[in-house]
């Protein structure tokens, strides 16, 4: 049997809509930092035949049995039981499918001695979840088509620039669509989609220069552009995609009046209603413990940047 543990990520510059095909290609590059307090393990051993659980239910999960059969088609794999615990709610915009398939990739690969290399393992992941291929590698990295394969790489260590989160969790329940459903509806009804794609090519490039320059107002300006150009283009899909509650605008309201007094940080939201705040280093706890104090924040998890995808 191998064990992997990965973390999930959190994108500054989001991952929105893909390219037509197979494979599962990003329209857009991004740009994440890899979080530490919440993990994913997943244990692969060879089995009479397939079997997936997750967090101890066994599930017939498409998205996993497409991906190890693509894998298997490669390495002529053997059948494998799966199993794969989070210690954080599944689904709920948490990005446990980032960590989830990196973690899967990991313990695949180590378990029948494939030797991948990070980037190699990265583009596996890619094709289970496009963010996963973020999750291989620790601290910020991107997501961006490198010598023609869409694969992610490390922009910076997590020691150069040792950012905190602090997450406010303000509805555990798993979201009403789920982000591939929600991307294919904003591609093909948003009037606005072809500027999304458009834009984040530029806020991509600005992101990189702020997070190798270390430039903690220039991230935060660029990342909460993205979110909110994301639930933009979101809100301007038919049916609309809703992924917010009040308690998320009341999260980004007290991040808004931290930032007026002074605190660095800023927030940023996915495809779910938890609110994610990025804090300069040595400010997380005192954000986290403002933010719980927020009327329908249910709990909060303070965290710093982890490390890339690994074997235990
Ligand atoms: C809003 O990576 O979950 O979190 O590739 O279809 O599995 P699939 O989508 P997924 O989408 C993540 C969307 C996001 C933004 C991001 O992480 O970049």
């Amino acid at each position: 049997m191998a064990t992997a543990v990965a973390h999930p990520n959190i994108a500054l510059v989001k991952y929105w809509g893909k390219q037509p095909g197979p494979g599962n290609v990003p329209a857009t590059p991004s740009l994440s930092i890899t979080v530490a307090a919440l993990t994913t393990t997943t244990q692969v051993e060879a089995a009479a035949k397939n079997s997936i659980r997750i967090d101890g239910v066994p599930r017939a999960d498409p998205k996993v049995q497409a991906l190890v059969d693509a894998m298997r088609g490669a390495f002529e794999l053997p059948p494998m039981a799966v199993t794969t615990d989070n210690d954080f709610p599944t689904g709920a915009g948490l990005a446990s499918s980032a960590s989830g398939f990196a973690a899967l990739v990991t313990a695949i690969d180590a378990k029948f001695d494939l030797h991948l290399s990070p980037s190699a393992r990265s583009a596996w992941a890619r094709r289970g979840s496009a963010s996963a291929a973020r999750s291989i590698f620790g601290g910020f990295a991107t997501l961006a088509e490198r010598d023609g394969e869409w694969t992610a790489a490390e922009l910076l260590d997590r020691d150069a620039w040792p950012l905190e989160v602090a997450v406010a969790v303000t509805d555990e329940s798993a979201k009403p669509v789920p982000s591939s459903a929600g991307m294919e509806r904003s591609r093909t009804t948003s009037p606005f989609y072809e500027a999304w794609c458009r834009s984040t090519e530029i806020d991509y490039a600005t992101a990189c220069r702020a997070v190798t320059t270390r430039d903690f107002d220039a991230i935060a300006r660029i990342a909460e552009h993205s979110c909110l150009k994301l639930h933009a283009l979101m809100l301007s899909s038919r049916p609309a995609l809703v992924y917010w509650n009040p308690a998320t605008v009341a999260v980004m309201d007290a991040v808004r009046e931290l930032q007026v007094a002074g605190t660095p940080v800023f927030f940023t939201i996915d495809a779910g209603p938890q609110v994610k705040a990025v804090c300069a280093p040595g400010h997380g706890e005192r954000v986290a413990n403002v933010l719980g104090n927020v009327p329908g924040v249910v709990r909060t998890v303070t965290s710093g940047l982890g490390a890339g995808a690994s074997v235990v």
